[in-house]
């Protein structure tokens, strides 16, 4: 796991990004894994820059992303279907059928899950997983107690997370929804390499837990210290809780 520290959330988005688009680069029909939440934002407008000024393209890209609450549909303002066209997709080049969002009106989830691991698998398997970090320690809405190897699925939504959100529904967690689905964290495993953003200081007691922590389904995100390729990008803030701070500084000052 390899923890990059920056002083702000504006600085760990452009590294961040910069590495996404390294991979694009690379690889122009790579296969990306999206996340939503309020940390992915800059992410997503750093490299809607970079597809504007044309340093990348997203015209052979494919996408997953890790979850959607049950129930809510493409038309519904609190949807991450509509929260990725509007921050993401709709102002890159992607072409709109190669972007998945689990099916929140899915009549059969356990059909629709088993459908979209199978369509992950066919596409390739993802070339890098995007994610956030609950302040319980989530990845996806994979919450505490969720199996390390467990595949695309629904999940009750913990109390915390449903605080958590609470600001994307007017401030009332009751209006959040109570289940997920979502990507399981042994699917999340499978991606070929993993960058998580973490930032501010909510997020700062699960961050040292998931780098300095034993590996716990109680505190999921800490399964990526067995992940061969997890970058994790933090600011100060986020880093602050962190015991070893000095030592992932120097690391990265010392990259051969
Ligand atoms: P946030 O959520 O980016 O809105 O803080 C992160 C997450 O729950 O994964």
């Amino acid at each position: 796991m390899e923890v990059i520290i920056d002083k702000t959330p504006e600085i760990s988005s452009a590294n961040a990004a910069a590495e996404i688009a390294k991979l694009l680069k690379a690889k122009p029909r790579a296969v990306l894994g999206c996340a939503t939440g309020g940390t992915p934002l800059k992410l997503y407008a750093d490299l809607i820059s970079m597809c504007e000024n044309g340093e990348i393209s997203f015209a052979g890209v494919r996408t997953f992303n890790l979850d959607e609450y049950v129930g809510l549909g493409p038309d519904d303002p609190n949807s991450y279907r509509r929260f990725m066209d509007e921050n993401f997709f709709d102002r890159i080049d992607i072409k709109k059928s190669n972007t998945r969002v689990p099916d929140g009106l899915a009549k059969d989830i356990p059909a629709f899950c088993s459908e979209y691991e199978k369509e992950i698998k066919d596409a390739g398997g993802i070339d890098l997983q995007i994610l956030g970090l609950g302040s319980d320690g989530h990845i996806g809405f994979n919450e505490p107690s969720s199996s390390l190897c467990s595949r695309t699925r629904i999940k009750t939504l913990a109390p915390q997370t449903l605080l958590d959100n609470a600001r994307f529904f007017g401030g009332n967690a009751d209006a959040v929804p109570k289940y997920a689905i979502t990507m399981g964290i042994g699917t999340i495993m499978d991606a070929r390499s993993v960058v998580l953003l973490a930032f501010g200081e909510g997020k700062a007691d699960a961050v040292a837990k998931m780098v300095e922590g034993g590996i716990s389904a109680m505190l999921p995100a800490s399964v990526l210290q067995m992940h061969e390729n997890a970058k994790v990008f933090v600011d100060e803030a986020a880093a602050s809780k962190l015991a070893n701070i000095d030592y992932y500084k120097y690391v990265r000052s010392m990259r051969p």
